[in-house]
Order: C-alpha cells, then structure tokens, then sequence
C-alpha cells in the first residue's frame, strides 16, 4: 500500500515534469515565484549556512536558497523522481550553477540520525508524503541543534468556508481543464484529493511539536489559498 503511493506520485511527477514549470507559472498566473520567495525571507537562511531543499521538482527553492547561502554555505536539491530532477539539473547547467548539489532519493528513506543541516525547506512536497508525521520526524532528525525548517503548501481550509469553495471552484473549473489541454487532467485532479488528506494548519502545528520541534508558527497567505508552517527545534 504504502510502496504502491509512494510509486504513484513519482508517476504523476515524472510524467508531468517537461511541463511543470510552465503550468506551475501559468495555472498561478507567476504568484508560486512570490509565495516561495515569501517562504525564503521567513526561513531567513545565511552565508554559509548547509541547507536542503527537500521534494525541490525543478529546484527553485534550491535557486533561492543559494543566493542567500553563497558564497560559504551549501544546498542541496533532494527529489525522488527521476525525471523532473533531471529538469534542475540541466537548470543549473544553463545558469552555469555547479554550487547545487542534486540528489535522487525519498525523503522517507533518508538516513535520519544525521544532524547535518541548517536549514531544510520544503514547497508543495509535505502534502505528497505518504505520512507527512514521520516527513516530519525525519526532518527534524536531519535538523542541526537549532535548526529550523518552512514548507509551503496549499492551505487545507475549513470545510465549506469561502477560501474551500474557492479553491475547489479554482481546481476544478480552472486547474483540471488547462491541464487536460496538456493531457494531464488527471494527474491535475490529484491535487485536491491531496489536499483533503493533508492536515489543516492546527493540526500540522500539533503534529510538529509531537514531533519535538519548540518553535511553530502557521500562517496563511493569499486569502487562505496558501499556507507556510516554520519550525525551529
Ligand atoms: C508539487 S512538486 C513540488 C516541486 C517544487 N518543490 C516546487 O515547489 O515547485 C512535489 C515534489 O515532491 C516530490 N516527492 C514526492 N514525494 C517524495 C518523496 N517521498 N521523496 C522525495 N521526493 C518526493 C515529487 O517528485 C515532486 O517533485
């Protein structure tokens, strides 16, 4: 069950790769670009900090996180799927971008005892964990002492309240169609079933301090379509 979810998002992944970025910045007419720089001013990392940017697809956060980092520190891109970390790699290579380090694995396989990060960000990639409790346990495990850790995300809202029915209205009339021009609609359609099984922000705050972290803070953004969790240990 869990290897056989696990294999069905790397699918979707790796099959919508050549056109997610495309759609990322069409189906949110550009405002990822804001929301994901919004997550980096939060996290506020620093020259020669180590960071991981975990679930990075394309990589641009990895990108956003080593202007700040250089010329000291590191990042390193981590994403499970072939073919759509292959896309941030050649990134790099068309930036000439040698500072990033890319590697293929599952966030839940990783070697959790490590401490070696300053920093770990996330975008979009909690809500795709098969258990986004042990994501969490595993993060902050891979969290130096005082590490501290930001993940963006759909905001899951309140059953009915305006910001639901407008992301459901959003989903369905506008993201499934555009997708399906692509060929893609049923991949797109993941989403809000994704979306009804991630935590709401209480519970995503809940779950974090079981996990060990001291410091949570949620907030929403973009008239609750959005949601940013930061976590320090
Ligand atoms: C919606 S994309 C987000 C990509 C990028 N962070 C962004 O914001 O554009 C989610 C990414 O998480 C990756 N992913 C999902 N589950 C994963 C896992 N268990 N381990 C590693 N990567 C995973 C997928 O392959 C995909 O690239």
């Amino acid at each position: 069950m869990r290897h056989k979810k696990i294999n069905e998002v790397k699918t979707i992944f790796n099959k919508i790769s050549s056109n997610y970025d495309f759609l990322n910045t069409l189906l949110s007419l550009g405002f990822h670009r804001f929301w994901k720089n919004k997550l980096v001013d939060l996290l506020k990392p620093i020259d020669g900090e180590n960071w991981a940017d975990l679930c990075c697809g394309t990589g641009d956060l990895s990108f956003l996180i080593l202007k700040k980092v250089m010329p000291n520190g590191t990042v390193t891109g981590i994403d499970n799927a072939k073919e759509i970390l292959n896309i941030a790699r050649k990134r790099s290579k068309l930036n000439g971008n040698k500072f990033i380090c890319w590697e293929m694995k599952d966030i839940l396989e990783m070697d959790e005892n490590l401490k070696i990060y300053d920093g770990i960000c996330m975008s979009y990639g909690l809500r795709n964990l098969v258990n986004v409790e042990e994501g969490l346990k595993k993060i902050f495990n891979l969290l130096s002492d005082r590490g501290r850790a930001g993940f963006l995300d759909f905001n899951h809202s309140k059953f009915n309240s305006i910001a639901d029915l407008f992301q459901k209205i959003y989903l369905r009339f506008v993201v499934v169609p555009i997708s399906k021009i692509f060929k893609l609609s049923k991949e797109y359609s993941y989403i809000e079933k994704s979306i009804k099984n991630f935590p709401e922000g209480d519970k995503l705050k809940i779950i974090a301090k079981g996990v060990g972290f001291k410091k949570v803070e949620y907030r929403t953004i973009f008239f609750n379509q959005m949601g940013i969790l930061i976590l320090e240990k």
